[in-house]
């Protein structure tokens, strides 16, 4: 286990030490089955934003689906190991912060991994807002969420009970399933999950 500085979760810094020493452990290294199946069975080509994207295999996937999809992270060594690792799709890659980023054409999909349990709880009901001012009704919130009650982070897992109360106001679930294939450490606690948003 490397030594890091930066304590942070909330600062790029704490993310680019990461990326820059080659500790992601949240890393899945390619698109996971779940992401993969909702694909094959949506002829919908969305526009979607990937917040905190990491790596990003999904951008890749994804435009090759045919979807116009915008990937965003704070870290500039987040950004660089994905544009890097994207070859034709680099350029679909922002360094952005989330809470101030504003898309070019308005989403109808926002695609969610290892975004919400890598800032601290007290972070969360502000990116739940920000999804909702960034979908249309009718929009989806798809991606993985992960469970846990560990009070140490990251990853900060959340109750079933919170999170509904944080998204309900905004949105109702219409998928849910165990991931098949999370790396370790989300392994039986990571959930795949569709949220529609509804009308305000
Ligand atoms: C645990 S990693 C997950 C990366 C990727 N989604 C994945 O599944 O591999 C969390 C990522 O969110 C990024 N991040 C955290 N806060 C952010 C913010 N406010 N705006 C944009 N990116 C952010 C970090 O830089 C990091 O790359």
């Amino acid at each position: 286990m490397p030594t890091f500085e930066a304590r942070d979760p909330s600062a790029p810094a704490f993310w680019s030490e990461r990326f820059e020493q080659n500790f992601m452990p949240w890393d899945r290294g390619g698109v996971p089955d779940a992401l993969q199946r909702f694909v094959a069975q949506t002829p919908q080509k969305h526009v979607a934003l990937i917040p905190g994207c990491g790596v990003g295999y999904e951008v890749a996937y994804l435009s090759e689906a045919g979807w116009d999809v915008t990937a965003i992270d704070f870290s500039p060594a987040a950004v660089a190991a994905a544009q890097a690792m994207l070859g034709p799709w680099a350029s679909r890659v922002v360094e952005a912060d989330f809470f101030t980023f504003v898309p070019k054409i308005p989403l109808d999909l926002i695609y969610e991994r290892a975004f919400l349990c890598a800032l601290p709880r007290d972070r969360w009901q502000q990116i739940v807002e920000r999804w909702a001012e960034l979908l249309p009704p009718g929009g989806l919130l798809a991606g993985f969420f992960y469970f846990d009650d560990a009070p140490k982070g990251p990853p900060f897992g959340i109750a079933p009970a919170q999170l509904e109360a944080l998204l309900t106001p905004s949105f109702e679930r219409i998928e849910d399933s165990l991931a098949t294939d999370s790396v370790s450490v989300f392994s039986g606690r990571e959930r795949w999950q569709v949220w529609r948003r509804i009308a305000r």
